[in-house]
Formats: C-alpha cells, structure tokens, sequence
C-alpha cells in the first residue's frame, strides 16, 4: 500500500485549487486498489512563515513556533507521495506555502532523511491562462526539492506539473479548462505509478541488503 498526500495551499475552501487537487488524488487513486490518498487544505491554518531564529539548530529539534505547522508536517512524514497544488499568486506560489516550506529548515540541519525516498508532483491554478503556472509548478519543485523528495514531473507530452487556468471562476472555470484538467489527471497518476513502483522496488533492495 501507498499513501497520498494532496496539500491545498489555496487560503480559500472548495475554490479552483482545491477541486483540480481532488480530481488529481481520485485519479491517483484509481491506479490501484494499493493507493490510498487523503486531501490537507492550510485554509484556515495558522502557519508563519520562519524567523531565523535558529532554535532548531541550537536544539536539533522542530520549529518552536506554535501554530499548526506540526499537524500538516505529520501527514508528509507518514505519506509516500505529495501532491502539492497552489493557486497562482503574483505569478508566484501562494505565500501560505512559501511560509510553509520556509519552516521546513530543520530538515536540512536536523532530519535530513525525513523526506527521502517520498515523491512529489506540484500543481498551479491560475485565474490567467498564461498567468505564471508554469513559474509556480518550478517553484513548488524547487521549493520541496531543496528538502530531498524526489520530483514527479508528468507525462512526456504533459511537459511539467499541472497547469489549469480557472479563469478566476473557482472550480467551475478549472473544470472548463480541459486540457489543463488532463494534464493534473495524468500528473496525479503518474505520481501514484511511480510511488508504487518506488515502493516495490524498495523492498526488493532491502531484502537484497538482509534489512528484511
Ligand atoms: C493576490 C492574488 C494574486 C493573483 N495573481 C495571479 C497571477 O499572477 N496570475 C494568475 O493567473 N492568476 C492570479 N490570481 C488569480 C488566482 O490564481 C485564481 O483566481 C485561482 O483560481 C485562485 O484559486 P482558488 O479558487 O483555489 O482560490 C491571483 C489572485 C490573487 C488573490
């Protein structure tokens, strides 16, 4: 069995971002009866963005920071996959996330194994059709990259990530976008396929290795 993570980093419930990150996990979903997937929206989440306060180095601990980083954290290291969709902000990913991943530094100083071995495909909505998706699926790359995962890119004539225009009419508009839709279906399952051959493919080594 393997487990899915889709993250929505839209502040909005129920808008484009979430519905083209729904469609992907039920597309992941149905590659297999061996993968599961769960939906974590930060709507409604209390995340800062880091500090630098460098408690985590000195302590080689976890952010100090109180809010409800921790609970989305624990839904990354318990899954196989993530699936990570943004909506377009100022032709960047939505600040929630670059928050997000900016407390994710005690992984590079303090657990840099927390992520190995799990992958990541990322998905942008835009309220333009050429908006700055293509600008936000690299930075969500690069942004979860720097932290170790391995990076799921699509189908070779899907080029990079999910792309889908929403024409700012929620989810709506993001279902009239075809071929964008098309292309988060496929990255949802290619990002389950891959995990799953990931899986199989680990115990095999670690039988190999006698650590099974
Ligand atoms: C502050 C802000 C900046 C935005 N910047 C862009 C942009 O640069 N490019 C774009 O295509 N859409 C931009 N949009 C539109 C959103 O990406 C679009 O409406 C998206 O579908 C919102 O997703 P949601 O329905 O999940 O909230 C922006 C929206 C907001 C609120």
């Amino acid at each position: 069995m393997i487990h899915i993570v889709g993250l929505c980093a839209s502040p909005r419930r129920d808008g484009a971002t979430e519905y083209v990150l729904r469609e992907a996990l039920k597309a992941a979903e149905a590659v297999s009866g061996e993968v599961t997937t769960q939906l974590a929206v930060m709507a409604g989440k209390k995340i800062a963005p880091c500090v630098d306060c460098r408690a985590c180095i000195k302590n080689h601990s976890w952010c100090v920071i109180p809010d409800d980083m921790r609970e989305l954290i624990e839904l990354f290291v318990k899954a196989d996959g993530i699936l990570v969709a943004s909506p377009v902000y100022c032709m960047g990913p939505a600040p929630q996330l670059s928050a997000f991943c900016s407390r994710l530094r005690a992984i590079r100083d303090c657990f840099p194994d927390l992520l190995k071995g799990k992958f990541l495909g990322a998905i942008a909505v835009g309220g333009t059709r050429n908006g700055g998706q293509e600008t936000v699926v690299a930075g969500i790359h690069n942004l979860f990259g720097i932290r170790g995962m391995n990076i799921v890119t699509n189908e070779a004539r899907e080029y990079m990530g999910g792309r889908v225009w929403s024409d700012d009419r929620g989810a709506e508009g993001a279902a009239g976008d075809a071929v964008g839709m098309a292309g988060a279906l496929s990255l949802g399952r290619r990002l389950a396929e891959t995990t799953l051959i990931y899986s199989y493919g680990r115990q095999v080594w670690l039988e190999k290795q006698g650590r099974m």
